[in-house]
């Protein structure tokens, strides 16, 4: 795990088998079965770094043949996975192979018309988020950052938890710089940080549009 200039930023350029899973991803002849199946490969990984920056406790263990000592990741045990529709979904599903506690919750938010391009939250179904709460919402592309600064927003109306973590595949620097700029506490986990954005919010060199690819249908 790498940490970038941003505090609380961190991506996983040192991990051989994170950045083949990306180069997969990444790769334009990668068809919606691999890309979905290495979104989930890849959110699973990534949920597994994300335990070892959380809370443990040595717990006593009888094994059939004495009394010893072992660990559970107690902060696993209280997470919120907020899954931004859509190509979060198989995303979701490789995080929560690890962080099997989890409660989830569902966004819907996309950019309106023009000349305003607001973001749009057509349903939000989130759980009710308690103090000791991990909360993790997933979403795989940080572009420019508008999408999930809306969903950060809505995520604390629903409570004031102990972590809000963003877990993606990229993400661009000028997304990170808007996201913490409003929300500077927001943890931040990403396979890797791009280069930039294109004129057209895509990033670059980054994967194409995820939903499009994870799905088959633009
Ligand atoms: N969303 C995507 O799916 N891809 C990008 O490059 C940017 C936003």
């Amino acid at each position: 795990m790498k940490a970038e200039r941003w505090e609380g930023v961190y991506s996983f350029e040192d991990s051989p088998f994170l950045m083949e899973i990306l180069t997969e991803l990444r790769d334009e002849r990668t068809g919606p079965i691999a890309f979905r199946k290495g979104l989930v490969k890849l959110g699973r990984y990534m949920a597994y770094e994300l335990t070892k920056t959380m809370e443990t406790e040595k717990v006593p263990v009888k094994t059939p043949l004495e009394e010893t000592e072992g660990v559970i990741v107690r902060d696993r045990r209280n997470v919120v996975i907020i899954t931004v529709l859509r190509a979060a979904i198989p995303l979701m599903e490789g995080l929560i192979k690890v962080l099997d506690h989890a409660r989830v919750g569902i966004v819907s938010a996309s950019r309106g018309k023009a000349p305003k391009f607001e973001i749009e939250m057509n349903y939000v179904k989130i759980p009710e988020i308690r103090p000791e709460d991990t909360v993790i919402v997933a979403d795989p592309m940080i572009a420019t950052g508008s999408t999930l600064i809306k969903v950060l927003d809505e995520v604390k109306r629903y409570g004031k938890p102990k972590r809000l973590v963003v877990v993606g595949v990229l993400a661009a620097p000028e997304g990170i710089e808007r996201i913490k700029s409003r929300h500077p506490e927001v943890e931040v986990f990403v396979a890797k940080v791009d280069r930039e954005l294109n004129d057209k919010g895509y990033i670059l060199p980054g994967l194409g549009d995820a939903g499009d690819r994870a799905f088959g249908a633009p």
